[in-house]
C-alpha cells in the first residue's frame, strides 16, 4: 500500500468518526458513529491537520481515504469473519466484560485472539504508511492494545501514545486473560499510556510488575531492552463551551420547553441517556423507579422519566438479553402505573442529533447516571454543561466521572434501597443546594474540557522518557 500524503498526527481507533450506510438503491451515506470515544476525539481533531485510521462499520472492502471536517479519514477493512472474531469476539466478548468487572462472563476463544492480532497488525501497517517521519500516532482504546508494539517495530522513529477509554481491571481479573503477557507487551510499545483514573493506571502498572519481567518504578515501566514507558491518569472530557453554547440557543431552549409540554408539563422530569449496554445499570435504575412508583413515593402523573437507550452491538447475545430485560421492565412499569395518554417512562431506542440531545439535557430536572462500571461517562459531563443551575444529578460511584463530579448525588447502583433514597433526595433537593452543586460541577467541566485533556495527553507523550530513534 503506498500513500502520497503523510501526517504529523495520526489517530488510530477501531471506528472512524462516521459509519458507512449503504442503502437499498446502492447509494452510500455517512453518519456519526456511536459512543463517547467519537464524541471526544472528533472535537480534538477538528481544526488539527491530522489523519484518523479506523473501520467504516461495515464488513468488506474499505472505501478509499477521504476528507471530512478538516480530517483525513483512512478506512481499514474488516472481513465479515473479522467483525465476528476481532470486534464482536475478542474486543466485545472477551475484553469488554473482563475490563468492566465481569458484569457478564468473559468468553475466550483462541480464534478470536488470532483475529485480534491480525487486525491490530493491519492498523499498525496503515499507521506506518501515513505517519510522517518523527510524527505522533495516538492509539485509542481496548480494541488496539497490541498495535503500539507492532507499530514500533515498523516505525521506530515515531512517538506512540495509547489512551484507554474504558477501565483497566485489577490484576486478579486481568490474569484470567489467555496470553495476557502479550497484551501488556503490546501496550508497552507505547511511550506514554493514558488512563481515565489513577486506579486504572495503577492496575496496569501492577499487572506489569506481577506478570512481566520488567521493573516498575513509580509510573514508569523499564523494559529489558532499556526502553521506558510511562503510565498515568489523564481523565477525558467534552467540548464544554461548544455544548454549553448549543444548549443556550433559542432553538434548543424552545425544544426543551416543548419536550416538557409533550410530557404533560411534569413537576419533575428525570432523564437517562446510555448506549444500551449491560454496564450502564439501566436495569437497576428502572427497578428503583418501578418501586418508587409502586410505593407511591413518586406520582406517575407528575414525575416522568425519559430513558434514551442507543442501539449497540446488537448481534451479541448479552446485548440482546439486556435489551429484552429493559424493554420488558419499561412495559411493566408503564402497564402498571402510567395514566392514560402520558406514559411514566418514555423509552427511546434510537440515535438523535446533537441539538435534540442538548434539548433533553436542558429539559431534565434530574439526570440519572447509574453505570455498574464506566471508564468516564461523558453523558454526566454533558448534562452539567447543558443544564442550568437548577439541575441535579444522581451519579454512580463506579464511573470515572464520580472522581471529578463529587457534588453529584453519588450512589451505589447495586444497592437498590439506597439508590431509591438518592433519587428522592435529588428530586427534593432545595434550590440553593442544587445551585451550589451545579455551579461547582460546571466550573470543573469548564476548566477541564476535552481540549485541555488532549493538550495534557500530547504534552505527556512528547515528554515521555524515551525519545524515539531519529
Ligand atoms: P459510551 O462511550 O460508553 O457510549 P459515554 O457516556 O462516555 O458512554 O458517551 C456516550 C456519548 O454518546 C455521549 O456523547 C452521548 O451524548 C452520546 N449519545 C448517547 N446516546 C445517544 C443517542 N441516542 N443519540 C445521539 N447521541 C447519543
Ligand atoms: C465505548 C468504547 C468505544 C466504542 C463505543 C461504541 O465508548 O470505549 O471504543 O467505540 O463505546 O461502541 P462500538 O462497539 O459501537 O464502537
Amino acid at each position: 500500500m503506498s500513500e502520497d500524503r503523510t501526517f504529523d498526527l495520526v489517530i488510530a481507533a477501531n471506528r472512524l468518526p462516521v459509519d458507512r450506510e449503504t442503502h437499498d438503491d446502492g447509494s452510500v451515506t455517512w453518519r456519526r458513529s456511536p459512543g463517547g470515544l467519537v464524541t471526544a476525539m472528533e472535537s480534538v481533531m477538528r481544526g488539527r491537520e491530522g489523519a484518523w485510521i479506523g473501520w467504516s462499520g461495515n464488513p468488506g472492502d474499505a472505501p478509499e481515504p477521504f476528507h471530512q471536517d478538516d480530517m483525513y479519514l483512512h478506512p481499514v477493512p474488516l472481513t465479515e469473519r473479522e467483525v465476528g472474531d476481532y470486534y464482536e469476539g475478542f474486543s466485545n466478548g472477551s475484553l469488554w466484560p473482563l475490563y468492566h468487572d465481569v458484569i457478564v462472563p468473559a468468553t475466550f476463544k483462541r480464534r478470536w485472539r488470532a483475529a485480534y492480532e491480525t487486525v491490530n497488525r493491519r492498523f499498525a501497517e496503515a499507521a506506518a504508511t501515513i505517519t510522517a517521519t518523527g510524527g505522533t500516532v495516538w492509539v485509542q482504546d481496548y480494541q488496539l492494545q497490541e498495535m503500539p508494539a507492532m507499530l514500533r517495530e515498523l516505525r521506530p522513529d515515531v512517538r506512540i501514545g495509547w489512551f484507554n477509554h474504558i477501565p483497566f481491571p485489577p490484576v486478579e481479573l486481568f490474569m484470567q486473560l489467555p496470553r495476557r503477557e502479550d497484551l501488556l507487551l503490546g501496550l508497552l510499545g507505547a511511550d506514554f499510556l493514558g488512563f481515565q483514573r489513577k486506579p486504572d493506571a495503577d492496575n496496569f502498572l501492577r499487572a506489569c510488575r506481577q506478570l512481566l519481567d520488567v521493573s516498575v518504578e513509580g509510573d514508569e515501566v523499564r523494559l529489558p531492552d532499556g526502553r521506558i514507558a510511562r503510565a498515568a491518569a489523564v481523565p477525558i472530557s467534552i467540548d464544554t463551551s461548544a455544548l454549553a453554547e448549543l444548549a443556550t440557543t433559542p432553538q434548543v431552549q424552545e425544544r426543551a420547553a416543548e419536550i416538557r409540554r409533550q410530557l404533560g408539563d411534569p413537576e419533575h422530569l428525570l432523564l437517562g441517556v446510555d448506549r444500551l449496554d449491560y454496564t450502564k445499570g439501566i436495569r437497576h435504575r428502572l427497578k428503583a423507579m418501578g418501586e418508587l412508583y409502586a410505593e407511591g413515593a413518586l406520582d406517575p402523573r407528575t414525575v416522568k422519566l425519559i430513558q434514551v437507550a442507543t442501539p449497540s452491538r446488537e448481534r451479541l447475545a448479552a446485548y440482546q438479553q439486556i435489551r429484552g430485560e429493559v424493554e420488558r421492565t419499561v412495559g411493566q412499569i408503564n402497564g402498571d402505573y402510567s395514566p392514560i395518554g402520558a406514559t411514566a417512562v418514555t423509552y427511546l431506542h434510537r440515535s438523535f442529533p446533537r441539538e435534540e440531545m442538548a434539548a433533553m439535557f436542558v429539559a431534565a430536572d434530574v439526570m440519572l447516571v447509574t453505570p455498574l462500571r464506566d471508564g468516564m461517562n461523558l453523558v454526566a459531563k454533558e448534562y452539567v454543561a447543558c443544564h442550568g443551575d437548577d439541575g441535579a444529578m444522581v451519579l454512580s460511584e463506579f464511573t470515572g466521572a464520580a472522581l471529578e463530579l463529587e457534588q453529584a448525588h453519588l450512589c451505589n447502583p447495586h444497592d437498590i434501597a439506597r439508590l431509591k433514597d438518592t433519587i428522592i433526595r435529588a428530586i427534593e433537593s432545595p434550590i440553593a443546594d442544587r445551585e451550589r452543586r451545579m455551579r461547582t460541577m460546571r466550573r470543573q467541566v469548564m476548566t477541564n474540557d476535552v481540549q485541555r485533556w488532549a493538550e495534557l495527553f500530547l504534552a505527556a507523550l512528547a515528554a515521555a522518557p524515551e525519545r524515539p530513534a531519529q
